[in-house]
Order: C-alpha cells, then sequence, then structure tokens
C-alpha cells in the first residue's frame, strides 16, 4: 500500500526544506525590508512573526503532511468535503510562481558570465532595461522573445526538471544536500569579503540602527509578517508536499525549528553582506549609505554590479559568487514550488511522476516564456507584487481557518505531532494559529486592498496592476474548482472512512 517516495534521511528531508525556504526573498529581499521598516527594531516584530506564524504554521503544515501523507488538494479532501478546492488553489498560485521565479535564475546565470568581463559597462541600470533584457518602453507589451535570456532559462528548466524527473530521494534529496552546503560556503566568503570592505561598518551602522518609533507602526508588523510567509515558503502547500515524504518515526516540531531558525541566521547573514557591500559602495560615491538601499532586481542586477565595478581586486570572484548564490539559492526553491503541483496531478491523475513531472513542469515552462519577452520584466514585477500582497496573505488566512476553525484539526494534530517529536506543542500553539495569526492576516488583506485602491505601484499604472494581477488570480481559484470537479477514482474510499 505505501509505495510513497520517502527521504532517505533526517538531514535530507531538512535540507530540502532549508533549500525551499532559503531563495531570493532571503538575498535580496530581506535586507532593505528590515532597513526600512525600523532596522535593528525590526528584529522584534520580525521575532514576533516568526514564532507566532512561522515556525506555527511550519510545524502545521508538517504535521499534516506527515499524518495524511499526500500531496495539498488530497489532504484537503480527506479533511472533509468541499475542501478540496483550496488545495488546487495553492498549487495553482505555487505554478504562477513557478513561471516566473526560474527567468530571475537565468538573468543570474547570465551575470555570473557577464561577472568575468562586467559586460554591463559603467552603467549597469541601462545596460539591464536596454542591452540585456531589451525592455519594451510601455508596460504591457510582449515584443518577441529574448534569446539572451531565453537561452539560461531553457538550460534552468533542463536542471530543475532533471532534478524533478529523477524523484524524490535520488533527485531532490542529492540536488539539496549538494548544492545547500555549497550555497553556505558560498555565502559565507560574499559576506566576509564584504565585511572587510572599506564602508562596511557604516553599512552595517546603517543597517542595525534601531528606529524604534517605527515599532508603533501597524505597516512595519505587516511587512514582518509578509516577510516571514514568503521566506519560509509557508501557505503554499510546499512544506507539506516535502513532509508528506517523510518516513513514519519522524520527528516534525524539532525540524520545524531547525528550518526556520536555519533560515532567519541565512537572512541575517545576507543582512550582514548585502548591508556591508552597501556601505562599502556608499563610501566609494561619497553618499550617504540611505541614498544606494534597494531591494529586488534593482539591488541584484544594478547595484551589485555597481559594487563589483568598484571592487579593489579580485571583483570577478566576488560577482561569480554572488551571483552562483542566488543560482542555488533560486534553483532549490524552483524545484519545492514545482514539485508541489507535480506531487498533486500525480495523485489526483494516476499517473506516473515522469508524466507528471512533464506535462506540470512542462506547462510551466511554456508559461515562463511570457516572461523571457521584451516585456518580460513587467509582467514579472506585476505578478509578484500582486502574490506578495495578495497571493500569500489570503491563502495563507484560507489555510489556517479551513483547519483550524472549519476542521478543528488543531488539536488532533498537536497530538499527532507530540508523538513523534522531540519539541512538545501545546497551547501556545494552536492559540498562534487559530487566533493570533487569522486577526493578523485578515487586517494585512484588509490593509492590501485600501493601499491598493488608492495608489499606483512604481511606474505602473493601478489598471495594467489589475488586469494582470487579478486575471492569474481569478484563473487560479477557476483551475481549482475545475481539478475538484474532476471526480477522484479513490472519492469512494475516501468519504467511506470519512465521519460525515
Ligand atoms: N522562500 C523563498 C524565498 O525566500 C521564496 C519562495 C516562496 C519559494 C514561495 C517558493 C514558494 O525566496
Ligand atoms: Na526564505
Amino acid at each position: 500500500m505505501e509505495n510513497r517516495p520517502q527521504w532517505g534521511t533526517r538531514a535530507g528531508f531538512v535540507l530540502a526544506a532549508i533549500g525551499s525556504a532559503v531563495g531570493l526573498g532571503n538575498i535580496w529581499r530581506f535586507p532593505a525590508v528590515a532597513y526600512e521598516n525600523g532596522g535593528g527594531a525590526f528584529f522584534l516584530p520580525y521575532l514576533f512573526a516568526l514564532l507566532t506564524a512561522g515556525i506555527p504554521i511550519l510545524i502545521m503544515e508538517f504535521t499534516l503532511g506527515h499524518k495524511y501523507r499526500s500531496s495539498a488538494p488530497v489532504m484537503f479532501s480527506k479533511l472533509g468535503k468541499g475542501k478540496e478546492w483550496i488545495g488546487w488553489w495553492q498549487l495553482a498560485i505555487a505554478f504562477v510562481i513557478s513561471c516566473y521565479y526560474p527567468v530571475i535564475v537565468a538573468w543570474a546565470s547570465s551575470y555570473s558570465i557577464f561577472s568575468i568581463n562586467k559586460t554591463w559597462g559603467s552603467d549597469p541600470g541601462t545596460f539591464l532595461m536596454s542591452d540585456y533584457l531589451k525592455a519594451v518602453e510601455v508596460p504591457g507589451e510582449f515584443g518577441g522573445l529574448v534569446p539572451g535570456v531565453l537561452i539560461p532559462l531553457i538550460i534552468v528548466w533542463i536542471v530543475a526538471l532533471g532534478v524533478l524527473f529523477a524523484g524524490v530521494k535520488k533527485g531532490i534529496e542529492v540536488a539539496n544536500k549538494i548544492f545547500i552546503p555549497l550555497l553556505v560556503v558560498m555565502f559565507t566568503l560574499i559576506v566576509i569579503r564584504a565585511l572587510t570592505l572599506d564602508g562596511a561598518v557604516q553599512g552595517l551602522e546603517a543597517f542595525f540602527k534601531p528606529d524604534w518609533s517605527k515599532i508603533a507602526d501597524g505597516k512595519v508588523w505587516i511587512a514582518a509578517y509578509g516577510q516571514i510567509f514568503f521566506s519560509l515558503s509557508i501557505a503554499f502547500a510546499i512544506m507539506l508536499t516535502y513532509s508528506s515524504y517523510l518516513p513514519k518515526k519522524s520527528d516534525i516540531t524539532n525540524n520545524a525549528f531547525i528550518t526556520g531558525f536555519a533560515n532567519s541566521s541565512f537572512e541575517v547573514l545576507a543582512g550582514i553582506g548585502v548591508f556591508s557591500a552597501l556601505g562599502f559602495m556608499a563610501a566609494q560615491q561619497g553618499v550617504p549609505v540611505s541614498e544606494v538601499v534597494k531591494a529586488g532586481i534593482g539591488l541584484a542586477f544594478v547595484v551589485f554590479p555597481q559594487i563589483i565595478n568598484e571592487f579593489p581586486a579580485l571583483s570577478q570572484l566576488f560577482g561569480i559568487l554572488f551571483f552562483g548564490s542566488l543560482i542555488l539559492a533560486g534553483l532549490t526553491s524552483l524545484i519545492s514550488i514545482s514539485e508541489t503541483y507535480i506531487a498533486g496531478l500525480q495523485e489526483k491523475f494516476k499517473i506516473s511522476r515522469t508524466k507528471a513531472v512533464a506535462y506540470g513542469g512542462g506547462l510551466s515552462a511554456l508559461c515562463s516564456l511570457v516572461f523571457a519577452t521584451k516585456g518580460g520584466i513587467f509582467f514579472l514585477d506585476a505578478v509578484d507584487y500582486f502574490i506578495n500582497s495578495f497571493g500569500i496573505t489570503l491563502v495563507g488566512l484560507i489555510e489556517v481557518i479551513a483547519i483550524a476553525w472549519f476542521a478543528k484539526e488543531l488539536k488532533n494534530l498537536q497530538n499527532h505531532a507530540n508523538e513523534v517529536s522531540d519539541i512538545k506543542i501545546g497551547a501556545w500553539w494552536r492559540f498562534s494559529l487559530s487566533v493570533i495569526t487569522p486577526i493578523v492576516l485578515g487586517y494585512m488583506m484588509f490593509d492590501n486592498i485600501r493601499t491598493n485602491l488608492t495608489s499606483d505601484y512604481g511606474e505602473m499604472s493601478r489598471e495594467f496592476l489589475f488586469n494582470w494581477g487579478w486575471t492569474v488570480a481569478l484563473g487560479a481559484i477557476l483551475v481549482g474548482v475545475l481539478f475538484t470537479l474532476k471526480r477522484n477514482k479513490k472519492d469512494e474510499v475516501v468519504s467511506s472512512t470519512d465521519k460525515e
């Protein structure tokens, strides 16, 4: 009966979970988010969010995966009639992320090669938009494929799908056992080098200087929760899928704490590395650190090339290490996102893993072509923004409410986790999930809708954002409903064990 694939070792599972969690968000998102939301003072709401939402949800997803041993849709259908769509919806959003995430990995691949000759020249901003991405003038146009992006993108997909084809133990586990230690070594070298640059101290001062006046601002708390959700890869059924491959006797709670703290340690490490480098650049240009702080694409593909341009020695090596880290961090996250819907397709349609990888991964690779066009960066930016401000909060809210309130599963999950785990969870865990998290996420939802109705995002018009964002969001719900309507062959078996 049990022919479900399993992790070979505990370390394999933990490294895969860390591989999913540690991604682009750690390197290019956390440092700027912390800086803008109180610097050193941000650690308070951040830690609070980690302990009341991040780790509790991680424990919940690990337990659900371990207990139900299935992908999200089947897991939700086992929890009760009418819930399967939630799982499909999660997978649909994971699918959307897997369409643009590899494109950034592709850019990083190009840039690790550009590091050798500093192909970006003296004006990396113009190089990125005009020479490399060949970006269209008006957001919303496609403008044809860009070969310079397409080729690395194809390579990224070959690697990711190759790992997924090889399976859980021989593919995902092996890849993470190699990539994650390598990533830690490479990134540590970057941080050490950055720390020894002139101006690093000023950068660190800017990063860690606490602005306690921000603590009373609701936005700062929202930023902390948002960062924790994205960073820990929770609410998209990723961690649930990975833990569904755990052997029956494995520990849950301890593994969740290890994953959570490893991810946060990597974020703080990235903050130190990035801000040391920013301090160096500010010193070179004779401007305050605040003037060079950036996040996301701008940080990685404009500011870092500038930093590399100013480097005293061995700049090529620094560039290759930095973009190489982005590749490894992104690739391991991409593999985890894709695995969620591959597992779901495989279970629902009773097809082989090979077919599920070919259909699911293949379709995602096809969709990713949209982001390799001349208009790609604008679509990418819009979809990413939308996923971050609505996707994560809404899906997280629905997941927590469905489990805690509707299925009333928390007590059962608590018992299940405590049976196999070193660290025992209790009332604080149930309270975090049933009260604190829904309140915070509910408020975040409300606040996001309000800001989006009243302001534009960057240069993009509200119309562009809404057309694209809502099309994708509604499309995802539609997919969820359609997949649910397709009856599962095992439905009879499932419902006979249901108490309804
Ligand atoms: N956790 C990843 C990061 O920090 C991002 C991610 C989110 C990956 C959701 C998969 C799914 O970058
Ligand atoms: Na992360």
